[in-house]
């Protein structure tokens, strides 16, 4: 027994892993094992012999279990020690560097006008940015000779010989959005359609996309003191100063009377300042809205009336940031999106004061 014992406790000492000791565990005390060989033999003792030999037997497998169980848990250790050398983390090294995006002058900006116009009851309605020349002018009053429509102005989209549905452009203003509310929503109705127009045009001040944002109030007794009350918020909400506005009488196709309406700015220091000064500039246009507009959108222009308005909202982010160049706005240059961008999580609220 002596042997026993000197050879298992020697060998579970030596082990070098679980696999190594549990061979060792069966070895010993398993179906076949030495240990347990040697106690099936008890059987045959007479019981004087029995009586040394039971404990004594038993005590050694007790032994070897122990001496199996503390090897377990030491090499247990060893291999937590060796895990904790080798994962060992500094975690007071600087962290990577994450590249962190800004949002889009155009971008918060439509969210301010959004903000600003929701609040008097305006929903925002959307339509398609590829529009058939019927939203796009037919239904706006826009007759087939007017220049807008040339080529020269207008991207159309290529039509194949012999196709013979109405032709579509990529739409020039907002405005064909207000006859697809009006023809979803009906009256009385209170909308406004930010979203991206397009025009042949190429200079300092014109890109061949760009943004506007529509207005569109239809009701019973809607007049144009209305909408000057409603431009006169807007403009003093959005650029968080009493703001006067200057109606010129204009012509547009889908309004009648029409009108170009300027804000009141100084140009002291060859800076524009809006809210201030004797000057005045112009920022949008607007008017009643046609008859024949109603009736195209669905609406009984006998029972109702309204204004509508239209805004480039490219120009009032120049105005509010002071961003000199329109074409910036879309190089996608990351310095100047840096320095003219928007933290993600500022979103413009009124009583955040917007921006
Ligand atoms: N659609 C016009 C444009 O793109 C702007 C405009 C003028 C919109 C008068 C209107 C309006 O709703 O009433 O130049």
């Amino acid at each position: 027994m002596d042997e026993l014992r000197t050879k298992y406790l020697g060998e579970i000492a030596g082990a070098a892993d679980e696999v190594a000791l549990e061979r060792l565990r069966v070895a010993a005390l398993g179906k076949k094992g030495e240990v347990s060989l040697r106690m099936r033999e008890l059987g045959g003792m007479t019981p004087a012999e029995r009586q040394v030999a039971g404990p004594a037997l038993n005590a050694l497998k007790d032994e070897i279990n122990g001496a199996i169980a503390a090897k377990k848990a030491a090499l247990e250790d060893a291999s937590l020690d060796a895990r904790l050398k080798e994962e060992w983390l500094d975690v007071t090294l600087p962290a990577r560097q994450r590249a962190r995006g800004s949002v889009h002058p155009v971008s918060q900006v439509t969210e301010e006008v959004t903000a600003v116009l929701a609040d008097m009851g305006f929903a925002v309605a959307e339509g398609p940015q590829i529009e058939s020349d019927w939203y796009n002018f037919d239904a706006l009053n826009i007759p087939h000779h007017h220049p807008a429509r040339t080529e020269m102005d207008t991207f159309y989209m290529a039509q194949a010989e012999g196709d013979n549905r109405s032709p579509h452009v990529l739409r020039t203003h907002t405005s064909p959005v207000q006859i697809r509310a009006m023809q979803e929503r009906g009256s009385p109705l209170r909308v406004i359609c930010p979203g991206r127009v397009y025009r042949a045009d190429y200079d300092q001040t014109h890109t061949p996309m760009f943004h506007q944002v529509e207005g569109l109030a239809i009701d019973r007794d809607i007049s144009m003191a209305n909408l000057k009350w409603v431009l006169e918020e807007f403009f003093s909400a959005f650029f968080g100063t009493t703001v006067r506005t200057r109606f010129r009488a204009s012509h547009f196709p889908f309004t009648e009377p029409s009108a170009e309406v300027d804000i009141q700015c100084s140009w002291e220091g060859g800076t524009v300042k809006v809210g201030e000064g004797e000057g005045w500039l112009e920022v949008l246009g607007s008017g009643m809205v046609h008859p024949k507009v109603l009736e195209a959108g669905g609406i009984d222009s006998s029972k109702w009336q309204g204004f509508a308005f239209g805004i480039g909202i490219d120009r009032l982010a120049m105005l509010k940031y002071g961003i000199p160049d329109l074409r910036a706005f879309f190089d996608s240059d990351l310095r100047w999106l840096r320095h003219y961008g928007f933290a993600p999580l500022d979103v413009p609220t009124l009583h955040g004061g917007l921006q």
